[in-house]
């Protein structure tokens, strides 16, 4: 209440007396100098969606013991120093944080906010839900975690709350579609300061701190000019007024101490040394690091000392102009200044910040939560688009959908996702996203119930599938309805496992057919996992075909007489003494009968030989961010010694492979599936007093891929990889040669060479690299010994049911000749990353038919992919197609959306930005000149958007809602609805 008291009191005052003039954005940013070297003093706050502390903790303040940091004073001390002068300014980034400080405030104090927003004098930069992680999050998140974030601002401040800079100043790594994103959003540039310690190097000689980034290859509309900060965001050296630090304030008046001019001297010469080495003549100045601002009258007291006395100098011939300033006011300064700028096309992982130092563990730490992760975006756009399709809107489904949408916006935080926070935050996060995720599952619930004909059904969501639980079933899947919601635009064909007893079932589809099923035994490696019910030792399989939404019945039968025990044997088809083959009409795999591993795989007419193992890194002083090898020599790849056996069913054949007391796995196919699945189990993994265990799955290959491989950037576009090499500098790679060539594999990694290629894909984020030619390596699981000296204070080695976490996942592999279409890979992604959500109810007989149909989108072109579709607003609903091939992969499709327009009950429709919130008639932003691209223009630039925006009603021709999709482009609409 203490600085809530000063907040109001001082802001009664300010009100009247200390007003700047009523314009927010450019137009509100300070004036510059031409002939000096203008300092953007900018001050902010680096505050963690949580880190060591958990996000609520930060908030309140709550456990300064751990660390010191209260957000909430944070915000409130800064309005009230903002207020005291209009010259002042601050940039606010976490959404989160201060849409739950906003909550709390009286009218009185929110009327004052929104003066300093629309003065600009408070300036919301990046304004996403969290500051983001880019190497472990997939597009699609990133994209809904701005949209909360913006909307939230547009909601409340309008156009004067709209961020206009991104400032990722934390990341450890940046990706190149994230860029994109920015550039889609109409960003004008963004701001970080992680880089790699050579390339920074080099950047710094060459002026090339700052770049315009190409950031698609199949789009023309992403460049985006991007900054990297002198140092590292936290303040000048020897600046920082904080409470946090011990530097010197401005003593001025007549005290002995008085040090005004050395303070000034020692500012200048920084200065001075900052002007060198960037383009135009203005420069940014971070005042702030993490947690800062907590008593945020010391630090704009001494800023104001510190311009008045440095802009004094002046008028003893001083060239150096000082002023409050924030990021997106420096970025017009510059933007004005018209200058060229280096061209960047792929992007900056990995994150070396020493030649001991990558930062690629962190690609990999926490593996169940990375997946966990994504099982909460698969139900927030289930739980979304059936909330749009059965228009629910009672306060609390509204209020659980928005409440998962938040907590997805901090899962992407880059000490969430990353697994780089403390075990006590981690063990938080589950918790808010598992009840996020219970009250999303609840709101698909209530809209099933209007869209199917199961008025009652229970639609219950099974969390531990993976390892073959579901309280649904465990006494008994008789009279079991599944109803599986596809969030994919196609219809999708996948399997479905239920756990059940061993029993005879009989599945049929809504029109009474029976569907082909078997009972398939479960691992016994996942049975005798401690922590697991042992109710169910069995999968009911199936395959299902799905629109929208079907419905599949689970009835028991008798057993046929003639039905054989079980088809688990020890080995299917041995060929020779040395080969067992097992094979489904379109996948061939081969093991080696001797060492127990995958040796040869034959699909889409290529036969390869791979071999499939896993591999050991025993590492001394890795840790959640870094990975780091102690010694090459440590680093073992299983050969043989595995034991085997094979599940030779009529659907699906496995084989169960046990490679050591703690990793096992089943390598399956299905009919008519053109891949090969890897489900591993690792853990719980051991340890050595002095050395931790990281481990990896490789594949082994003849494919000569002379040392390039592909990586996907957030589960978009692909980047190309050489071993030892980077676009822009020669990296450092004799002491970690491993660490240093690893990459985020977010959604997939592949090689090729003239006549056959390999894709893997995986379910979570993972760490990955080509360390020889034909071989891919994904690293899977972490267990560590010591803590690598970041921050965390901890070592990575997380335990749940009393021992060593054990993690369950999936890897998948294609093979296929050169010159096919990719296509087929990208299809299998979506299907991976979005897959059939299966809800359970009893069938206690159903009703003839639903309240509500769903729409069919498969009159879409194959290549659109129903990115988003939810309630926006009350009368609004947001939509947003993709065309998820490449420039390589796809061609422009168009197609036309009235159907869905006239389904929503549309009114008007009317493009937007890619997050939702501007309409895409009045996107402007800032265009840079690359160097290369042609004559500069002698005036400063800016985009538009590059085609005339969709705008329409419900009275206009049907033609008036075509869309047209470019590869790789998404275009987002909000449609009104009666
Ligand atoms: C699980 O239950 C099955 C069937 O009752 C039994 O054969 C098996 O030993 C049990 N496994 C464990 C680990 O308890
Ligand atoms: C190979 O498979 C055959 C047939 O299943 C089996 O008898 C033999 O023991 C296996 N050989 C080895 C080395 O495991
Ligand atoms: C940047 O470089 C890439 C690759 O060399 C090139 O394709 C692109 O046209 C360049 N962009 C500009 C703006 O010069
Ligand atoms: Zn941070």
């Amino acid at each position: 209440m203490k600085y809530l008291g000063i907040v109001l009191c001082v802001a009664l005052l300010a009100i009247h007396a200390k007003s700047a003039q009523a314009v927010c954005g450019y137009e509100s940013c300070h004036e510059t100098k031409s002939n000096m070297v203008n300092i953007h003093l900018v001050p902010h706050s680096h505050d963690d969606v949580g880190w060591l502390k958990t996000v609520d903790q930060y908030y309140y303040g709550h456990k300064n013991n751990i660390q010191h940091a209260g957000v909430q004073y944070i915000i409130d001390t800064v309005i009230s120093e903002l207020i005291k002068d209009p010259a002042r300014r601050f940039i606010q980034v976490e959404t989160s944080f201060f849409s739950k400080w906003w909550d709390e405030q009286s009218e009185t104090v929110r009327s004052i906010v929104k003066k300093l927003v629309n003065e600009g004098r408070l300036q919301f930069t990046n304004g996403a839900w969290s500051m983001n992680d880019e190497a472990a999050v997939n597009y699609q998140s990133v994209i809904d975690q701005f949209t909360v974030g913006l909307k939230f601002l547009d909601d409340t401040f309008g156009v004067c709350g709209r961020p206009r800079v991104g400032w990722q100043i934390d990341p450890f790594g940046h990706s190149r579609e994230q860029a994109s994103l920015y550039a889609q959003m109409g960003y004008d540039g963004e701001f970080f300061s992680r880089m790699d310690h050579n390339d920074k190097g080099r950047r710094m000689n060459d002026l090339a701190l700052e770049m315009v980034w190409d950031a698609s290859e199949s789009l023309d509309y992403t460049k985006l000019f991007t900054g990297l900060l002198y140092t590292f965001y936290w303040d000048t050296p020897g600046f920082c007024f904080d409470v946090h630090c011990s530097d010197d304030p401005i003593i001025d008046g007549d005290s002995y101490d008085n040090n005004v001019k050395s303070r000034v001297d020692d500012f200048i010469a920084y200065a001075a040394q900052v002007a060198e080495k960037f383009r135009t003549n203005h420069i940014m100045i971070p005042m702030g690091g993490d947690f800062q601002y907590e008593d945020a009258e010391v630090n704009f007291k001494n800023m104001d000392k510190l311009i008045k006395y440095v802009n004094e100098r002046q008028t003893s011939g001083s060239k150096y102009n000082i002023f409050y300033s924030t990021p997106g006011c420096y970025l017009n300064s510059v933007h004005k200044s018209v200058q060229s700028y280096p061209n960047k096309t792929l992007d900056f992982f990995p994150y070396g910040s020493d030649t001991n130092s990558f930062w690629t563990g962190y690609y990999t730490s926490r593996p169940t939560q990375k997946r966990f992760e994504r099982e909460g975006n698969t139900i927030l756009q289930v739980a979304k688009q059936l909330s749009a399709f059965a228009e629910l809107s009672s306060a609390q489904q509204k209020e659980d959908l928005e409440y998962l949408r938040q907590i997805m916006g901090v899962m992407q935080h880059h000490d969430a996702i990353t697994g780089t926070e403390k075990q006590a935050v981690s063990d938080d996060y589950d918790r808010l996203l598992y009840d996020a995720i219970v009250g999303g599952a609840n709101t698909a619930r209530d809209a099933l119930r209007k869209l199917t004909n199961l008025p009652n059904g229970e639609f219950e969501s099974c969390l531990q599938l993976n390892i073959s639980e579901c309280a649904f079933t465990k006494d008994n899947a008789d009279n079991v309805v599944v109803t599986l919601y596809n969030p994919l635009a196609h219809t999708s064909t996948q399997y479905v496992r239920v756990p059940v007893k061993n029993e005879n079932y009989q599945v049929t589809d809504e029109k009474g057919r029976v569907v082909a099923s078997e009972v398939v035994p479960v691992a016994w490696q996942v049975l005798a996992l401690e922590f697991r019910n042992n109710d169910t030792q069995h999968e009911l399989v199936f395959e299902a075909s799905v629109n929208k939404i079907a419905s599949y019945y689970i009835k028991k039968v008798e057993k046929a007489a003639n039905e054989e025990e079980s088809k688990l044997k020890a080995n299917a088809e041995t060929y020779d003494d040395d080969e067992t083959v097992v094979q489904t009409s379109l996948v061939k795999l081969v093991l080696d009968n001797k060492t127990g591993l995958l040796k040869r795989v034959e699909m889409n007419g290529v036969s390869e030989n791979i071999d499939q193992s896993y591999g050991i890194y025993r590492t001394y002083d890795s840790g959640a961010y870094v990975f780091r090898q102690y010694n090459q020599g440590d680093f073992v790849i299983q050969e043989d010694g595995v034991e085997f056996t094979v599940y030779d069913g009529a659907l699906v054949k496995e084989v169960h492979q046990q490679f050591n007391e703690y990793i096992s796995q089943v390598i399956r196919i299905y009919e008519k599936k053109n891949y090969v699945e890897f489900e591993w189990l690792v853990g719980p993994i051991p340890i050595e007093e002095e050395f931790g265990t990281e481990v990896v799955t490789v594949f082994s290959s003849g494919i000569s891929s002379e040392g390039v491989f592909y990586t996907d950037s957030n589960g978009r576009e692909l980047i190309r990889r050489e071993k030892d090499k980077r676009e822009d500098f020669v990296p450092e790679l004799a002491v970690q040669p491993t660490s240093g060539n690893y990459y985020p594999i977010t959604s997939r990694i592949a090689l090729q060479d003239s006549s056959k290629r390999i894709a893997l894909l995986n379910d979570r984020a993972q760490g990955g690299s080509s360390m020889k030619d034909g071989q891919l390596e994904l690293m899977l699981h972490r267990r560590l010994v010591r803590d690598d000296g970041y921050g965390v204070g901890e070592a990575l080695n997380e335990l749940k049911y009393g021992q060593p976490m054990v993690a369950r996942g999936k890897v998948y592999l294609i093979l296929n000749a050169a010159d096919e279409s990719t296509s087929v890979e990208r299809e299998a992604e979506k299907e991976f990353h979005l897959p059939l959500w299966k809800f359970f109810s009893q069938n206690s007989g159903s009703s003839s038919s639903a309240a509500k149909s769903v729409p069919s989108f498969e009159d879409f072109p194959k290549s659109v992919h129903l990115l988003t579709l939810e309630p926006f607003n009350d009368d609004e609903v947001l939509f947003r197609v993709e065309n998820f091939k490449d420039h390589i992969e796809g061609k422009v499709v168009s197609f036309n959306i009235r159907p869905i327009f006239d389904y929503l009950n549309g009114v008007e429709i009317r493009e937007t930005t890619l997050d939702g919130n501007l309409p895409l008639s009045d996107m402007k932003r800032f265009k840079f000149h690359a160097e290369g691209s042609g004559a500069r223009a002698t005036e400063a630039e800016y985009y538009t958007s590059s085609h005339k925006p969709l705008s329409a009603n419900g009275t206009q021709d049907a033609s008036e809602f075509a869309v047209t999709l470019y590869p790789m482009q998404i275009r987002t609409f909000i449609i009104k609805i009666k």
